[in-house]
């Protein structure tokens, strides 16, 4: 295999770089709840200015994977887990229906909630993989850069040209952070695994809470396919509190070692509330639908003692709900 990586001085812009390989006129399936940030790219930037069409489509309904395909389709794009509804797709069996249907469409899997440690969608039959490289990569919050891996010839020229053509690439000192950073990568991702996996199971049993999502409980409804295709999972849980946006704002405020911040993946834990922030611009009535509601909390688990986490969260809870 010719693996390849190619840097870009943010997450968006390795996004961008790839679906640059696209013309007017193609068309992405795109599963419906990815990263707000790359919605509002293909929304507001690659639809209406470059003339490309999409259609964002629930990707772990296989129904709805076979009917999502069109003469026009070139790329399919999709994150595992997704964001932030923690959505597991099987890559290998979207893959397949996909260079069924037409063995050129390229399959994309933005694995920023993974990371390399925890899954591989090269080795499951993607053909190119993102990754915001300010999460997990790196790992300390102290970096925005992206990066796209394939082992695909074509489109590694295409990265390259991008690199080149566009110039969206990362600084020296950012490639030097950077390479800190990952050499903790394995350490960190098993402490955030560790953690987050007590943390959902505290969750769960907690009567102010309304549901957990996180791939690794039995309870997740993809538990079967998150188990077949990684080694693990990230720090990232999200959960409906019993509550509504009163509620939701009231637990963000109350958190003392959690800190509300959007971002995700670094050693510090993390809370956002995605139907005000990192998902305001997906149009209102698709958040309806898919679910992102005002009592949907995300969380990014990170480093720091378990117990202290815990306790956290459960003041915090007790502070927005305090009868049940
Ligand atoms: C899943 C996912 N992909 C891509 C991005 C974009 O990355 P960056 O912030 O490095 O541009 C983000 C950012 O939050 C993300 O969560």
């Amino acid at each position: 295999m010719n693996l390849s990586g190619h840097t870009f001085s943010s997450g968006l812009a390795a996004t961008m770089a790839v679906v640059n390989i696209l013309k007017s006129g193609d068309h992405i399936v795109c599963s419906d709840d990815i990263y707000g940030g790359t919605q509002r790219f293909l929304r507001k930037v690659s639809i209406p200015n470059h003339g490309l069409q999409a259609d964002f489509v629930d990707l772990t309904k296989l129904s709805e994977v076979e009917k999502a395909f069109k003469p026009n389709t070139k790329m399919v794009w999709f994150e595992t887990p997704s964001n932030p509804l923690l959505k597991v797709v099987d890559i290998a069996t979207v893959t397949n229906i996909a260079k069924k249907h037409n063995p050129d469409i390229l399959v994309v899997v933005d694995n920023t909630f993974m990371s390399p440690y925890f899954q591989r969608p090269l080795s499951l039959g993607a053909d190119i993989v993102v990754h915001s490289i300010t999460k997990y990569i790196n790992g300390h919050s102290d970096v925005v850069m992206g990066c796209a891996i394939t082992d695909n010839d074509t489109v590694q020229k295409h990265l390259y040209f991008q690199q080149m053509a566009v110039g969206a690439v990362p600084s020296p000192f950012d490639c030097f952070l950077v390479n800190r950073g990952i050499k903790t990568l394995h350490l960190r991702m098993r402490a955030h695994y560790e953690s987050a996996l007590a943390i959902a199971k505290y969750l769960e049993a907690n009567e102010r809470i309304e549901k957990v999502l996180y791939p690794a409980l039995p309870s997740h409804p993809q538990h079967e396919v998150h188990k077949k295709q990684t080694k693990g999972m990230s720090g990232m849980i999200s959960f409906y509190l019993k509550g509504e946006l009163e509620q939701s704002s009231t637990f963000l405020s109350a958190l003392k070692v959690f800190t509300l911040a959007e971002s995700l993946g670094g050693y510090e834990s993390l809370a956002e509330l995605p139907s005000i922030m990192t998902h305001a611009s997906v149009p209102p009535e698709d958040r309806a639908k898919l679910g992102i509601t005002d009592n949907l909390i995300r969380i990014s688990v990170g480093c720091e003692d378990l117990d202290d986490l815990i306790a956290d969260l459960d003041q915090a809870l007790k502070s927005a709900i305090p009868r049940i």
